[in-house]
């Protein structure tokens, strides 16, 4: 079967001593991490994630069941960081989550996703505020995070931050062969 390669690069940047976070549009509020909460965090990552391209690099990013696993290995973590995992919800419930861990005083964005119709609006910008922040209350000097380069949404929002390409790797994914489509093989 064929393989196409995509490229991923590790980013960085400086915690700032003491970050801040913008109000939040009237009517959203966040919601804290907490163990009750965690499959509200795997729905709203299935949703996030449903047509992305990371979805078909990394399967468990293409489904509900999968984001649940997901969501708890990130809670099994040694290092998962409580204080830079966040919910936003709204109105009609949680639209975007965060979750991060820290390890060796470097923090890590692990997961962080909008659903699709809230986009666009400063959500993303808004959880990557907070999770800085909650980078910062815990003394954490730097913050890492990895990304698929072709997502230019995500890219844009990182480089807006300050983020900084420092590693680049490919993600191999098998594509299915056009010329073998209705064989029946
Ligand atoms: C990447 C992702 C999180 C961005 O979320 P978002 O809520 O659209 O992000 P923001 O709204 O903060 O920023 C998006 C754009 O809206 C603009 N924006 C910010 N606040 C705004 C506001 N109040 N009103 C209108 N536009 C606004 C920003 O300037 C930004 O423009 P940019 O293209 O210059 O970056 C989202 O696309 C997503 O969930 N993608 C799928 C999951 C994913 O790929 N996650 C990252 C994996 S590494």
């Amino acid at each position: 079967m064929p393989i196409d390669y995509y490229k991923r690069q590790w980013l960085a940047r400086e915690v700032p001593a003491t970050a801040t976070c913008p109000p939040l549009p009237s009517g959203y509020h966040w919601l804290e991490w907490r163990e009750d909460r965690l499959d509200l965090h795997a729905e709203v990552l299935a949703n996030a994630f449903a047509e992305e391209t990371d979805a078909r690099l990394f399967p468990s990013l293409s489904n509900r069941t999968g984001c649940r696993m997901l969501v708890r290995a990130i809670r099994d973590l040694t290092g998962f960081s409580a204080k830079a995992s966040w919910l936003i919800a709204g109105p009609a419930g949680p639209i975007a989550s965060v979750l991060s861990s820290v390890d060796f005083n470097v923090g890590m964005i692990q997961n962080l996703g909008v659903v699709p119709d809230m986009r666009d609006r400063g959500f993303g910008s808004a959880l990557l505020a907070r999770a800085l922040a909650g980078f910062a209350a815990v003394g954490a000097g730097r913050v890492e995070l990895e990304v698929t380069v072709s997502n230019s949404a995500a890219m844009s929002l990182y480089r807006r931050f300050g983020f900084r390409a420092y590693k680049s790797s490919y993600r191999p994914l098998e594509v299915p062969d056009r010329s073998m489509v209705g064989l029946g093989i």
